[in-house]
């Protein structure tokens, strides 16, 4: 099940993060997120087993961040709540964003499998665990062809 993220979420939402994540959001970045974006997680057995923050801007919006709990990735379960996140965006975005780091090929995998190509790079972008730094390649989703949106209220 998919569904808006709420304050009862924040640990098990926080928890996740620290688990797969080198340089993790506080608890304090989930909570503003509650209010300030449109935040989902996605529950297996009534348990919170990742989560999926997208920013509204006008009329695009940004992947801000997302995660599945490492026990349970590989399982369609991220592309199963970016796609759900997407559709409940109420701004109906004509093209929708991201940036991810260049050595994450599961989530660039993931990114083009639900409709996203790259368009640019910032090099030296992330840091790195180890006081390096990394690129970022920057993705975009272009929504403005994507046959649900005709019905969307
Ligand atoms: C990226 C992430 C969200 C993917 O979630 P997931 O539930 O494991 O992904 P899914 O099982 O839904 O896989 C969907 C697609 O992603 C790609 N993918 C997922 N894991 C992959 C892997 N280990 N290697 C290659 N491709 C992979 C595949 O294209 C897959 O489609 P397929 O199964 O038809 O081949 C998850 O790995 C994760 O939480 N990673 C850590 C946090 C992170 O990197 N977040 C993104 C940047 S903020």
């Amino acid at each position: 099940m998919i569904r808006l993220m709420q304050k009862a979420d924040l640990s098990a939402v926080s928890q996740i993060e620290n688990l797969v994540q080198t340089h993790p959001w506080t608890l304090k970045q989930f909570e503003e997120s509650i209010n300030s974006y449109q935040s989902t997680v996605i529950e297996q057995q009534g348990e919170v087993v990742g989560f999926c923050i997208l920013q509204p801007v006008l009329d695009e919006a940004n992947l801000l961040l997302m995660a599945i709990h490492p026990q349970q990735q590989g399982k369609g379960l991220g592309y199963q709540l970016l796609d759900q996140s997407m559709a409940l965006l109420k701004n109906n975005p004509l093209q929708i964003f991201l940036e991810v780091r260049e050595s994450n090929l599961s989530a660039i995998a993931l990114y083009e499998k639900s409709g996203f190509h790259q368009i640019d790079m910032r090099r030296n972008y992330y840091p790195k665990a180890d006081g390096g730094k990394e690129h970022a390649i920057i993705m975009v989703k272009s929504c403005s062809d994507d046959f649900s949106q005709l019905f969307k209220s």
